[in-house]
């Protein structure tokens, strides 16, 4: 029998996402359609003999979350429960503090999923593996184009007829490898046991700190990468690397939703051609991969894609043109207003014949395994980068103005043309 773990860390945290996590835990936040973890508890539902999902996380649980946990569950068919941690616990910590609930029913493997990561889960090809090399731990792998880019991840050494991990190194600071972690991994409940060192360690040097010099954290944080995998594990001849070739890619930024929004709406050709929308001589016209939820209303002269979603009671108006894009809940977009490469939040309206366009930072198509870049929002002159354009929920953006390369707060009534600005 199998767990899935989900981890969704807290408000705290993912401050690169705002203001689009300011309305909203950022694992809810909807890429192609669906909150990001839905992709994550759709995934583990269909791995035979998963018995429950837990998700451990720093929220304080709320309407909006038991919502939509009920519906996963009745969706899905499954077990999925919430388990608040007291405080941010770290990736190993939250885990080992609910140790009894994850372990009841005695599970003999147990999935850990980052939430902030959109990819193809080959959770069945890591069981194979697993049970081919007779691998106690197994961490999900995946290369990097650059040695540059290796350095915002955990870093593999491994084996390579084994693939055995030899040598782990969470961001290092000089190049370790080009095989980076994504933060997906299957365990064997034996891993309680390395959390639990790593604990009593933690619990040790804490008695001989007592005016906690040294640690502002709680002692009962404990880092998966840096306390199990780096420090117990590598080397050890438990710990395995199994390599996807598939996409993968993390969800920090406005820009990375965006990326991921495309790739997952690639991924329903296979899994879902039902939810991507199909032109009709009735219109809209719809150019490669669209999703449109069944309540928006799209006026039939829209041209829409590709790289669209558009949410839930959404309104789009005549003439209007969208494309590498999302317009969330609730909004409108009023009539032949163009839309490139933006997010536009919850409840926002867009006047008519208005234009708001960011500019994609998109990974070197030429470069197999290239990630997107972690860019700084402001340049050595002081100046915002170009970027995908985020408009906050609650914005009215007037008729006939151009908003570019810029980042809108909640609630905010615009009354001009903007560009490369934060409108706070
Ligand atoms: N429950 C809980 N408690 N979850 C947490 C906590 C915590 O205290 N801290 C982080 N998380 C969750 C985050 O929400 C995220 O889903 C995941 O754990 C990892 O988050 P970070 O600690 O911010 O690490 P990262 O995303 O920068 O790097 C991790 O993921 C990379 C792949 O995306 C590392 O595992 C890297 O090695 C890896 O390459
Ligand atoms: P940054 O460097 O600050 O972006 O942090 P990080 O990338 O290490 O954070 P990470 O993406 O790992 O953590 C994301 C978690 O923080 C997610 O689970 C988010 O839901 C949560 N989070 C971040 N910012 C906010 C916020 O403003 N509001 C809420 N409600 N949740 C947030």
């Amino acid at each position: 029998m199998l767990k899935t773990i989900i981890l969704i860390g807290g408000p705290s945290k993912g401050t690169r996402f705002r203001p689009l996590s300011l309305d909203i835990p950022k694992p809810l936040f909807p890429v192609a359609g669906f909150p990001m973890i839905h992709h994550h508890i759709e995934a583990a539902s269909k791995v035979p003999d998963m018995k429950e999902i837990i998700i451990i996380g720093s929220y304080q649980p709320n309407d909006q979350l038991s919502r939509f946990l009920n519906t996963m569950q009745q969706d899905f068919k499954i077990l999925i429960r919430y388990l608040q941690e007291y405080t941010a616990l770290g990736t190993g910590g939250g885990m080992y503090h609910f140790r009894d609930q994850i372990n009841s029913g005695n599970p003999n493997l147990l999935f850990v999923l980052n939430a902030d990561v959109c990819c193809d889960f080959p959770l069945q090809e890591m069981i194979d593996f697993q049970r081919e090399s007779s691998a106690e731990f197994v961490i999900l792998g995946t290369e990097v184009a650059t040695r540059q880019q290796s350095l915002n991840y955990g870093c593999i050494a491994e084996d390579k007829t084994s693939h055995q991990v030899k040598h782990y190194v969470e961001k290092p600071e000089t190049f370790v490898s080009t095989t980076i972690n994504c933060g997906i991994y299957l365990f064997t409940p034996e891993i309680f046991s390395y959390i639990g060192e790593a604990f009593n360690k933690n619990q040790e040097s804490m008695s001989f700190d007592l005016d906690n010099s040294t640690s502002q954290m709680p002692q009962e944080v404990i880092r998966l990468e840096q306390d199990i995998f780096a420090q117990q594990l590598a080397g050890s001849g438990k710990l395995y690397v199994y390599h996807t070739t598939k996409f993968w890619s993390q969800i920090k930024s406005a820009g990375a939703a965006i990326y991921a929004n495309r790739h997952y709406l690639n991924i329903y050709r296979r899994t879902h051609p039902e939810r991507l929308a199909k032109s009709s001589p009735e219109g809209p016209i719809v150019i490669d991969n669209v999703f449109i939820h069944p309540t928006a209303s799209v006026h039939p002269s829209a041209t829409l894609g590709p790289n669209v979603t558009i949410g839930k009671g959404v309104t789009i108006g005549a003439g209007v043109r969208i494309r590498e894009s999302m317009v969330l809940e609730g909004s409108i977009v009023q009539d032949h207003s163009c839309i490139l490469y933006t997010i536009v939040g919850w409840n926002s309206m867009v006047g008519q014949w208005t234009r708001v366009e960011g500019t994609p930072n998109d990974p070197n198509p030429n470069k197999p395994f290239a990630k997107l870049d972690i860019t700084d929002l402001f340049n050595t002159d002081g100046r915002l980068n170009p970027s995908i354009t985020v408009i906050g929920s609650n914005v009215q953006i007037p008729s006939e103005v151009i908003v570019l390369n810029s980042i809108v707060l909640p609630h905010k009534e615009l009354n001009r043309s903007y560009k490369n600005q934060i409108i706070l």
